[in-house]
């Protein structure tokens, strides 16, 4: 049975609700690791890298969502899946801590991204940024909510007055899809670019507005299945580069307020040509 509960003065439903309440709390366990003196180990690849509290956290999260919920499954980048997409189930797909670099050198932009889906459709999306206390909700078909708040995407029209993000996968040594190139080209127009450094936030900034566009290459789903939803439900639209239909396990996305769509994903894809062809030659 769909159980209806009321946040702030929304109607959730008990999966999307339960999901806000476990990402404080994950946020309140980030918090109390932030700035001490916790263990950090590399994961494969180079500055990639797990702490302590990635760990704290993503259990924190399963125990509490399994203890609630013990008809669904996970997929968790942490520990793994126990079962993903292939079967008619409910899956949570969470990341426990995006921005793990930032949190290991006391940066303080860091989230909790978690979202339900069914197959590959994602039913609810949550983005908690503990240090502003700022919650991003979306479920499917209700709109997206900063806090208390609706919102909306921006209504920037020209790429050339956007302020758009992107970020960096942790194999850039070896530039896949020429994202160095991309960034720099970008830049040398005079569009100013950042990079955050979690990709679920720069997603949910992308649905509040505070961006007008994001593209980043060699995502995983966790990274991306919240944000993906907060975007489209604050009116944006989410596709891949070539501004093909975007599914959470493909290896590029493009967000943005769907007003600069199009041109941003003509200015990636030529870039991308234009070196490829050039290489050739
Ligand atoms: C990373 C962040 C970052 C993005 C990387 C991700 P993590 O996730 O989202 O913004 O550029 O590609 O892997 O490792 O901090 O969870
Ligand atoms: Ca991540
Ligand atoms: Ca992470």
């Amino acid at each position: 049975m769909l159980v209806l509960v009321k946040y702030e003065n929304f109607m959730f439903t008990d999966y999307t609700y339960s999901a806000v309440e476990v990402a404080r709390k994950a946020g309140k366990i980030l918090l109390e690791g932030f700035g001490t003196n916790f263990w950090i180990d590399n994961k494969e690849g180079k500055n990639n890298l797990v702490t302590e509290f990635d760990r704290k956290s993503e259990d924190y999260i399963i125990d509490a969502l399994s203890k609630r919920f013990p008809e669904t499954s996970f997929l968790a980048e942490e520990s793994g899946s126990s079962n993903f997409f292939d079967k008619n189930e409910l899956v949570w797909i969470i990341d426990p801590l995006d921005g793990t670099v930032n949190y290991a050198h006391n940066l303080p932009i860091f989230s909790i991204s978690i979202a339900l889906s069914r197959q590959y459709e994602i039913l609810t999306g949550v983005v908690y940024n503990p240090i502003l206390d700022e919650m991003f909700v979306a479920e499917r078909g209700k709109g997206a909510f900063l806090n208390d708040e609706k919102i909306k995407v921006s209504k920037c029209d020209k790429l050339d007055d956007s302020f758009l993000v992107t970020g960096f996968p942790y194999n850039i040594d070896n530039n896949p899809g020429h994202c160095v190139e991309q960034f720099v080209m970008m830049l040398k127009r005079g569009i100013p670019v950042r990079r955050l450094g979690s990709a679920a936030l720069d997603l949910a900034y992308v649905a509040c507005g505070r961006f007008d566009g994001f593209w980043e290459i060699n995502l995983n789903p966790w990274d991306v299945a919240a944000g993906f939803l907060l975007v489209e439900e604050a009116g944006g639209l989410v596709t891949q580069y070539n501004c093909e239909k975007y599914w959470i396990d493909c290896n590029n996305i493009l967000a943005t307020n769907g007003l600069i769509h199009e041109e941003l994903s003509q200015t990636l894809i030529s870039c991308y040509w234009e070196i490829t062809c050039g290489n050739q030659s």
